[in-house]
């Protein structure tokens, strides 16, 4: 990734892990092997669950982390699947159930963009993300609590009968032009989450959402490269700088653990303040 432009504010030396809070669990992240997804999968893994890395381009980097979270001395491995395939959504559940034997947590984080002003929005672009970001949640989704169903509560290792997270962004609240086929998927998360989440806390599942802000990743590299968009984009951000994958990764494994087990059905915002209407902070 490019040099980090320079900033007064860094997120500091690396945090020390969170315990073992998870383990013996199973969790399924999917785009696992980039940006966000590889941190939350780095920071199950160091919190003690075996981890199933979904991927559906970029090999190496898939099989390299499997490899590298095998070091911590947990079960890791690469699945290359389409979230919005049906098909291949349920070949990779059947393949992680018989690789790893259940799933207790799945987060569902894969997701891209395909921006456009409106006018020139493709329907293909439109399907896109809508496919990716929001019906791939849901499919992954239904699968993961299929097996939850299945297998009910086991209480050695987790109070829930399963965990399911869903990836949304600050753009679940915050309009977002030139990129509405993706606003538009994280507002559906949010709708979906809840519903979900109503639907099954009776069963002992809970879902919820994390909803990041500005983080440094492949997806927005044009939004801190270089020293001018970075200031630029600090404007956004009250907290005044930009987050880390591990930020993210770090609320995941809470999130995912039993010292979470009366959260259900929220949203966490991981975003420095940026929804917190930054324009207001000098009497709008
Ligand atoms: C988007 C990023 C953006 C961030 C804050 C995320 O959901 O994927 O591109 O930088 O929201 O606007």
């Amino acid at each position: 990734m490019t040099t980090p432009v320079a900033s007064s504010h860094t997120a500091g030396p690396a945090l020390p892990p969170l315990p073992a809070l998870l383990t013996g669990q199973t969790a399924i992240v999917t785009g696992g092997n980039s940006g966000i997804g590889a941190a939350v999968a780095l920071a199950l893994a160091q919190a003690g669950a075996n981890v199933a890395i979904n991927y559906v381009v970029g090999d190496d980097a898939a099989n390299n982390l499997a490899a590298q979270l095998t070091g911590l001395g947990i079960l890791a491995k690469a699945y290359k699947a389409d979230v919005s395939s049906e098909d291949q959504v349920a070949a990779m559940f059947a393949s992680v159930i018989a690789d790893f034997g259940t799933v207790d947590i799945l987060v569902a984080n894969a997701g891209l963009q395909r921006d456009a002003a409106f006018t020139q929005m493709t329907l293909a672009q439109w399907n896109t993300v809508l496919g990716i970001n929001l019906t791939g949640q849901f499919l992954c989704a239904r699968e993961a609590v299929k097996e939850f169903l299945r297998r009910g509560v086991v209480p050695e290792r987790s109070r829930a009968a399963g965990k399911i997270i869903c990836m949304s962004s600050v753009h679940q609240v915050i309009p977002w032009a030139g990129h509405v086929n993706y606003a538009t998927s994280k507002g559906g998360i949010h709708m979906m989450m809840e519903s979900l989440a109503q639907e099954l806390a009776p069963q002992r599942i809970r879902v919820n959402a994390i909803a990041p802000g500005a983080i440094r990743t492949p997806i927005n590299t044009e939004a801190w490269s270089t020293q001018e968009a970075y200031d630029r984009l600090m404007t956004l951000v009250p907290y005044g700088r930009i987050g880390e994958p591990e930020d993210i990764g770090q609320v995941a494994a809470w999130l995912a653990s039993d010292h979470a087990d009366y959260v259900v059905g929220t949203t966490i915002f991981v975003d420095g303040g940026m929804t917190l209407y930054p324009g207001f902070a000098t009497n709008g």
